[in-house]
């Protein structure tokens, strides 16, 4: 793929969509600030007033669009305002971050292999919101964090980057979701950085990083 999808001159446009907390969103903003994510943060996406990414945005000076499910009659209109939002903003790259509604056809097949999604465990183990209670429950003695292309089915599309963590006997849900945190801090700006430098080849389910 080498960003074969990108048309685009310059520097990349990245969309962040976000329902919560806005962690990942942080990490995000940190690594473009730095510098090692070489593109411009051009967009938040939320469907929630309450997120906590909000106030990331406007610390950040990053440009939000707020898009409320129940402000449209059917998904498709609510995805039909997301897409004029990312064509306003010339998005290049999508980064779901703590997004919690599963995209529709319009928007994967538009943003085929230009949608990012992270995950807090080892896909394909543990799809779903409560992934990191579900490994803790289940007595899993190893989790981690997947960060994945998107496609129109959940926790889905081809894996670009993993990394494992030990399920300790001492540790807690909230332990191991400090822990899961920590690491989805540096494994999503990393798999950013390597999309932005076009370093990404789609080859089927598998991703391979070219050096
Ligand atoms: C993260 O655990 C991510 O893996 C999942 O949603 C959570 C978002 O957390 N998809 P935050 O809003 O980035 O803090």
């Amino acid at each position: 793929m080498s960003n074969e999808n990108y048309k685009g001159e310059g520097v990349m446009n990245i969309a962040v969509f976000a329902s919560g907390k806005g962690s990942n969103f942080s990490a995000i903003i940190k690594a473009v600030k730095k510098g090692s994510i070489k593109a411009s943060l051009s967009l938040l996406i939320t469907d929630n007033p309450k997120a906590g990414a909000l106030g990331r945005a406007k610390r950040a000076g990053v440009k939000i669009a707020m898009v409320k499910r129940e402000d449209f009659s059917d998904k498709k209109e609510f995805e039909e305002k997301i897409m004029w939002h990312l064509k306003e903003s010339k998005i290049d790259l999508i980064v779901l971050a703590g997004f919690m509604r599963l995209l529709g056809q319009g928007l994967t097949q538009q943003y085929k292999n230009r949608i990012l999604n992270i995950h807090p465990a080892l896909l394909p183990a543990f799809k779903g919101t409560q992934a990191i209670k579900d490994a803790f429950d289940y007595g899993s003695k190893v989790t981690g964090v997947t960060v994945h292309f998107v496609d129109e089915k959940m926790d889905h599309g081809p894996i670009i980057l993993q990394k494992h963590i030990v399920i300790e006997d001492k540790d807690t849900p909230s332990s191991l979701e400090d822990k899961i945190h920590k690491i989805e801090h540096k494994l999503y700006p990393e798999a950013i950085r390597l999309y932005v430098e076009g370093k990404l080849e789609v080859q089927g389910r598998r991703v391979v990083i070219i050096n």
